[in-house]
């Protein structure tokens, strides 16, 4: 039985990795979950894998440097699959500090822990152990309005303090590939949307204030542009990457589904209305009059867009779902999780609101 360990693993993306792996692998795999559990980690996303016999959950810090090393020396750990990290752009505008010492400092722990735990004493590395580093499109920087995409070998030109962090991230993890050979990848993926995403990101937040007939802020003139891909082909991709990719290589993850942010909240409202039932009270105020220019965000990038040539090519994957049915199997989801997203966005998610969108 093949260990993982995944940290971040109760946030959105990292919680739809988990079950991924379960439905594709079941027994085959441990998981170890390791998760602190910040406003964005949430174990209800994991109800339904907490009492499997192979799923342990370990409530720790990544820049926890003691806890970490002692998960490595008392599980022989085979993969690592690394979400764990501070991923709004709109709260590290706010407060960069925490994702400095996140997503940099927790990355170099991560490194650390399991560089002591896997390298053998010439030097070489356990075989068939790997890290997988997951990173994000915006490291890249801002693409112009046509015609240009994010390769593998576009220069890193962040602007937000995330994504200036999770550049950071990267070099550090490209330091320790090309210092000591560490076993590992990076993918570099676009915007993921589907269940179990906090609604402070722009589709669970539209879809959430609609429903509740709040204003949908849009920032700017609403006309950045997005390459969005559903999250269980992230989840898919970062699989495959670990298993059929190249050690050392970088694969960029997205999928040729550009919308500019106006484009995607008029989606939304349309699948909206015609999924709600005519007897519905909601379905009155989903109009087109909630759409509300705000400020734009500090720095805005605007518009990113993957070439998922290499990651096709080498190991064979492609984005499978079209946007028009990912959409709607999000907003299903919502439909079918009302209790979920009450529970999310009570509490402190009311203060971030009102601070965030206050004009
Ligand atoms: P998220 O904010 O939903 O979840 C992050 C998780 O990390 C949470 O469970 C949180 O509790 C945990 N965490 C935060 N700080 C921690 C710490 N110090 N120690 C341990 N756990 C900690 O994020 P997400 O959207 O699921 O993104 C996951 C990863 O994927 C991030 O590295 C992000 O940069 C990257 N990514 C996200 C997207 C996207 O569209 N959401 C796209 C590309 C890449
Ligand atoms: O590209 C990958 C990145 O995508 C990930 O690395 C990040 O973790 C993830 O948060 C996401 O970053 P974005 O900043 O692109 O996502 P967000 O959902 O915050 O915003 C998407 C676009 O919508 C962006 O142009 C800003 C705009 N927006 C967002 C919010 C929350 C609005 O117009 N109004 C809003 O209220």
């Amino acid at each position: 039985m093949r260990t993982y360990l995944v940290t971040g693993g109760a946030g959105f993306i990292g919680s739809n990795y988990i079950h991924y792996m379960f439905r594709k692998y079941g027994d085959a795999i441990r998981i170890i979950n390791v998760d602190k559990l910040t406003y964005a980690g949430n174990l209800e996303n994991l109800k339904d894998v907490e009492d499997y016999p192979n799923y342990t959950f370990i409530r720790a810090d990544i820049c926890d440097a003691e806890t970490i090393s002692r998960i490595f020396e008392e599980n022989d750990i085979e993969r690592v699959v690394h979400f764990a990290a501070e991923s709004h752009v709109d709260r590290s505008i706010k407060n960069p500090d925490v994702f400095v010492k996140t997503n940099v400092l927790g990355t170099l722990t991560m490194l650390n822990a399991a560089k002591a735990a896997w390298e053998l004493p010439d030097g070489s590395f356990k075989p068939d152990h790997k890290f997988l580093h997951v990173s994000t499109d915006e490291v890249y920087g801002s693409l112009e309005e046509e015609g240009e995409y994010f390769y593998e070998t576009t220069p890193y030109d962040p602007h937000s303090p995330y994504s200036a962090s999770k550049a950071s991230s990267d070099f550090m993890v490209k330091a320790y590939m090309d210092t000591y050979k560490f076993p590992a990848n990076i993918t570099n993926c676009s915007n993921n949307y589907g269940p179990y995403q906090v609604p402070e990101k722009l589709i669970p937040l539209m879809i959430n204030n609609a429903l509740n007939g709040k204003s949908l802020p849009v920032y700017g003139d609403g006309k950045n542009v997005r390459d969005w891909l559903y999250v269980e082909d992230h989840c898919k991709g970062i699989d495959m990457v670990q298993e059929k990719g190249r050690l050392f290589e970088t694969y960029n993850i997205g999928g040729h589904n550009e919308k500019q942010n106006i484009e995607i909240i008029h989606i939304i409202l349309d699948t909206l209305r015609e999924k709600l039932p005519d007897s519905d009270p909601r379905k009155a105020h989903i109009t087109e009059d909630l759409i509300t220019y705000v400020t734009d965000r500090k720095g805005h990038d605007r518009r990113y867009a993957i070439a998922p040539d290499k990651i096709k090519a080498e190991v064979g994957w492609y984005p499978e779902t079209m946007f028009a049915e990912g959409i709607k199997k999000t907003i299903e989801w919502y439909f079918d999780h009302e209790d979920w997203m009450k529970n999310v966005t009570s509490g402190d998610y009311q203060k971030y609101y009102e601070e965030m969108y206050k004009s």
